[in-house]
């Protein structure tokens, strides 16, 4: 979770921002917070969060929300997202995930 007395920077603001589940629309702040909580599957994650039972049966969005727990969920940033998915360009008014 994200102490509110720390200042986020603008990579970290996009990151919160970035939809993870886009099937539910879910962001990765809150990804990332239920995963600091204590959220330790993927199962957990989107029992917590109301992510993974979209229209695509989480095919999108389950390896990002693994990767998230496997970083303590730490959001991803800019590069970081670029590097997990080829067709990112960093393109800064695309928050969505492309599989
Ligand atoms: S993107 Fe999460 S269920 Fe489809």
């Amino acid at each position: 979770m994200t102490n509110p007395d720390d200042k986020l920077n603008l990579d970290e603001i996009k990151a919160r921002i970035r939809v993870v589940c886009i099937c539910k629309g879910i962001k990765m702040g809150k990804i990332c917070d239920a995963i600091q909580k204590g959220c330790d599957t993927v199962e957990k994650v989107n029992k917590a969060c109301g992510s993974g039972n979209g229209g695509c049966g989480a095919t999108r969005c389950r390896p990002v929300i693994a990767e998230l727990i496997a970083r303590g969920g730490k959001p991803l940033t800019g590069q970081q997202a670029a590097q997990h998915n080829e067709d990112d360009s960093e393109d800064d008014d695309d928050f969505f995930w492309k599989p």
